[in-house]
């Protein structure tokens, strides 16, 4: 692996392989009250210039689990946040810390701060890519149906960050990837065409929710307006009218279909609430998971 976790698309097979299978470790380990402290002494840095339940306390938490320790560093009190240049920020934070958490709006910032880091990033979401939850969802996939190989994945919605993810992903391992998003709502375009070339089962965009969702394994779905976009809501709301997870769009997937959500949800919009709270959700386990699978990720890096 690279020092860096900045993208799913830097991961191979192997890659996805090892962190999963070290998260059922770790896993296994904190459920039978077991010690696992790899990291002691060490410090973790979390930069957040977006809100955040699941990233920061599974970051926080797994650290100090790990016998380490992390440090919450809002924008609002570095002076990263009153324009401090990466570079310095970057240079000097490696001086203090052994890794270092981003969650941020663009892509090239977290790009830019590895560059100059010493230390292992972590990209914790940006407005491109959330590949820490990327991770925990095919670790959670993995636990409720014993792997992702051969498996029909759709996903519902927008084409934003998990959509984005989700096709790197799908460029490296052998599930079949379908999306459907409105018109206008696409993944990023050269994600998504890298993904089609290299895909080694399939990806397929299309406009209609019901072929995308249709003998589907696992549906999954996100927001329709993402931490960033709040004065685009209301055109959003209008455009996505016919993408909501509910019953009767599951009446096309698989029986035992499992649902998914990185979550935070929107009861109502981008999924019913009968859905995400019955049966087939598997969303609270997927949030847990973020725990584990995040403490795979620092063993490995730091
Ligand atoms: N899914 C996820 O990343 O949740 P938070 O925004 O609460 O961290
Ligand atoms: N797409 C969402 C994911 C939140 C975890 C956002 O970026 O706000």
């Amino acid at each position: 692996m690279k020092k860096d976790l900045l993208s799913e698309y830097d991961l191979d097979r192997a890659d996805y392989e090892y962190i999963i299978e070290k998260a059922h470790r770790l896993k296994r380990l904190h459920r039978e009250g077991r010690e696992h402290a790899s990291l002691k002494g060490k410090t973790l840095g979390m930069i957040f210039d977006k809100s955040s339940t699941r990233t920061r306390i599974s970051f926080e938490v797994g650290m100090y689990q790990l016998g380490g320790i992390a440090l919450f560093l809002s924008n609002r009190d570095t002076q990263l946040g009153r324009g401090e240049i990466i570079a310095d920020s970057a240079r000097i934070m490696s001086r203090y810390l052994n890794g270092i958490m981003i969650r941020t709006f663009s892509q090239d910032s977290v790009e830019e701060f590895a560059r100059h880091a010493t230390i292992p990033v972590i990209n914790g979401l940006t407005d491109l890519l959330h590949p820490c939850q990327l991770l925990s969802d095919l670790f959670t996939i993995t636990e409720k149906r014993g792997g992702y190989e051969g498996l029909k994945i759709a996903y519902v919605g927008d084409g934003n960050n998990m959509a984005n993810s989700w096709i790197n992903a799908a460029a490296k391992l052998p599930f079949y990837l379908d999306l459907a998003c409105p018109e206008g709502y696409d993944p990023d375009p050269a994600i998504l065409k890298r993904g089609i070339a290299e895909a080694p089962a399939g990806v397929v965009l299309r406009r209609d929710p019901v072929e995308a969702v249709r003998d589907a394994d696992v549906v999954y779905t996100d927001v329709w307006v993402s931490m960033g976009q709040e004065v685009e809501r209301e055109e959003r709301m209008k455009r996505f009218g016919g993408y909501q997870v509910n019953r009767a769009l599951l009446n096309h997937s698989k029986k035992d279909v499992i649902v998914m959500h990185c979550l935070p949800a929107h009861r109502g919009e981008e999924i019913a609430a009968e859905v995400i709270d019955g049966p087939r959700s598997v969303v609270i386990d997927e949030a847990e998971n973020r725990l584990h699978v995040q403490k795979a990720i620092m063993e490995i890096l730091m």
